[in-house]
């Protein structure tokens, strides 16, 4: 079961509710495009996941699955080398998930961090879809069914991973072996990318996102709405570099780490307008989203070509996810019809 020679497997997933933005980038999309070489990377387009909050928009969840596969394709992520697959055309996925629910308890799920958040976020009570509590153990069948030891995430998702592991090892116990690995996650040193208007998180629905495809007007538009530091009224002024977004911007995507240091100093100083800094974060972005919008709107235009790029790394991942399905339920004790 394991071979020395296969490379370290990766899993990670986005749920599908629309396009993705820069945020994602510079969390995890970037990093996606670089693991890509020398990892077995497997990239799930999470449309059951999205369900579980989204059942009342089942269209938008349907369309939002090739808006972040060709969001994929236009950052780098190649298809002869990372396997982009749809969870609801994965039944293993469902069926191991069905399983793990029974190893989980609801007070552990309810005390899982980050669905204790998410639900208060989304002000749920005891109206919560079942499916939304449950996640993580649908998600631990994500990872484990690929076999996954390596999951990119945002630090949110650490406690999900956590619980992942706890399911792990309760599998194992029943099946009596190491049938499943356990999973690390993978996050990255730089926090979370605020939102344009300087909150917490960056959101599409929270509306203070700019889209991977965000055209040249809606950069534009977006930088000159940023939030900066409200103390900073005249360029003379002294300004604030910490909590001012458009340093944490350029401290993420400027490749001129020094040229930004400079740009920082002069800023604290006094005597640096806002407008110059806010025109060198739109030359940043645009030499970043440029590329990017060309090559999705190239993959966009052929629409049939990214439903059959979907289509094989799904066959694919069908493959593993399946042998991982019956390697669990033949050890794990249940009656088998085949001797
Ligand atoms: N919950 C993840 C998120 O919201 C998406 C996801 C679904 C995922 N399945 C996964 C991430 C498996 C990692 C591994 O970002």
């Amino acid at each position: 079961m394991s071979d020395k020679n296969q490379k370290p497997i990766i899993l990670t997933g986005d749920r599908t509710t629309g396009p993705l933005h820069i945020g994602h980038y510079a969390g995890s999309l970037r990093n996606r495009v670089a693991l890509q070489e020398g990892h077995e990377q497997y990239l799930l387009l999470a449309d059951l996941q999205a369900l579980t909050d989204n059942s009342g928009d089942i269209a938008k969840v349907r369309e939002s699955v090739l808006e972040v596969a060709l969001d994929y394709l236009a950052v780098g992520i190649d298809p002869e080398k990372s396997t982009i697959c749809l969870q609801s055309h994965l039944p293993a996925l469902s069926e191991l998930a069905l399983l793990y629910l029974n190893f989980v308890t609801v007070a552990r799920l309810e005390r899982n961090p980050t669905i204790k958040d998410e639900i208060a976020t989304l002000g749920f009570a005891r109206n919560v879809p079942a499916g939304f509590l449950c996640y993580p153990a649908s998600q631990a069948a994500d990872i484990t069914a690929f076999r996954a030891t390596l999951v990119p995430v945002g630090a949110d998702q650490a406690p999900i991973i956590e619980q992942t592991n706890e399911i792990v090892r309760r599998i194992n116990a029943a099946c009596g072996m190491d049938v499943l690995p356990e999973a690390t996650p993978l996050i990255p040193k730089s926090g979370r990318l605020p939102g344009i208007d300087g909150k917490a998180k960056m959101s599409k629905s929270l509306g203070n996102a700019i889209r991977l495809s965000a055209s040249t007007d809606d950069v534009r538009s977006a930088v000159r709405h940023m939030f900066t530091d409200p103390g900073h009224l005249r360029a003379s002024d002294p300004g604030q570099v910490e909590g001012n977004v458009v340093f944490t911007y350029l401290d993420a995507f400027d490749e001129d780490q020094s040229a930004v240091e400079d740009l920082k100093r002069r800023y604290r100083d006094g005597g640096l307008a806002d407008a110059k800094v806010k025109d060198r974060l739109f030359e940043v972005l645009e030499t970043l989203l440029e590329p990017i919008r060309r090559r999705r709107k190239e993959y966009a235009a052929d629409r049939a070509q990214v439903i059959e790029m979907i289509r094989q790394g799904t066959a694919r991942a069908r493959e593993v996810t399946d042998q991982t399905r019956a390697d669990v339920m033949s050890r794990i004790g249940l009656f088998r019809l085949d001797k």
